[in-house]
């Protein structure tokens, strides 16, 4: 058994990296600065969504006792349409290297065969290979290596068009042990809801942050074309950014606060972290 790790040195592909090595089930990650980007003892190749003459690089590795790649992680690189380079990928793995289990990230409303990632969902459900799909909310972690921690460093306060919608908050840290159990065990093959415990709008993370760092932390409520003028000085392309813009104001009027338990506990065996045992973990990020 040996896993692929796409999505790179981002946050749940770096973490699903760590519990491989701790549960010494060989691994590759996937990253567009190969060996030279990832911690060391941590084997990568090079790896690019937008440039298909890597997409055979992880195959060609040579793992330590002539393990075979026998599933992979699958991590949407932030811009572009996943269908016209995950499909791709999938089929070659699937085809020419007979990888017969794939683990999706994807957001927590898509559908097989809907929008955005349902296309490569539908994909797989349709080459009849086995595959979980992750379907998380919004990250914990947004605050601390993502979107806002810059802002609540030099500010004290993080900017969102959320408004007052709830949101089940989940960590990195479950979405990593969620898919690792994935990845290495057999589950039906269907969608996963991966959501923390607790229903909080973002003025309930902000207070929840001030109480672990011991200072106050304010959300400001952007409209729409803030937003998105916001992710755009952040990096992404307009449409991206309209996206997102999209995703927050969607959480605004209530996509994120209907989904019950959902299926972390289920993965792993344990309930989710809540906000304040993550924030408390994690406060030295805002200092
Ligand atoms: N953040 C959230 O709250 C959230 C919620 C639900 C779903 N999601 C979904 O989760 C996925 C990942 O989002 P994220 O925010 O957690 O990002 P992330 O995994 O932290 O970052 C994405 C990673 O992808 C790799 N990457 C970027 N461009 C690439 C390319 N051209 N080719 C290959 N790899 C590339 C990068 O690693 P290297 O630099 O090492 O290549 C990067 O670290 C997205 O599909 C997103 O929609 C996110």
């Amino acid at each position: 058994m040996a896993i692929i790790i796409t999505g790179g040195t981002g946050k749940t592909s770096s973490r699903i990296a760590r519990i491989s090595l701790d549960a010494k089930i060989p691994f590759l990650i996937a990253s567009r600065k190969g060996q030279d980007g990832v911690p060391s003892g941590m084997p990568a190749v090079k790896f690019d969504w937008f440039d298909p003459t890597t997409f055979e690089n992880p195959f060609q590795y040579k793992f330590a006792n002539g393990e075979n790649i026998t599933a992979v992680y699958l991590v949407h690189p932030g811009q572009g349409d996943p269908k016209d380079f995950m499909n791709p990928f999938i089929d070659i793995a699937f085809k020419k290297y007979g990888v017969h289990k794939f683990v999706l990230l994807a957001g927590s409303t898509i559908t097989n065969g809907g929008y955005f990632m349902g296309q490569v969902w539908k994909h797989l459900f349709e080459l009849q290979v086995e595959h979980n799909i992750l379907l998380a909310t919004w990250f914990m972690e947004n605050f601390t290596e993502w979107l806002h921690p810059t802002s609540i460093k030099q500010e004290n306060k993080f900017y969102t068009a959320c408004g007052d919608g709830k949101i089940p908050f989940v960590s990195a840290d479950d979405i990593a042990a969620s898919a690792f159990h994935c990845l290495t065990g057999t589950k039906p093959h269907q969608g996963y809801r991966i959501l923390g415990p607790e229903l909080l709008t973002m003025d309930e993370a902000a207070a929840k942050i001030s109480k672990a760092l011991g200072r106050t932390i304010r959300h400001v409520k952007l409209p729409d074309e803030e937003s998105t003028k916001r992710f755009q000085e952040f990096g992404l392309a307009e449409d991206r950014a309209k996206f997102m813009t999209g995703l927050e104001t969607g959480t605004a009027a209530g996509a994120e606060g209907n989904f019950g338990a959902g299926s972390v506990r289920e993965l792993i065996g344990r309930p989710p972290m809540t906000f304040d045992e993550w924030a408390q973990k994690n406060k030295n990020a805002w200092n």
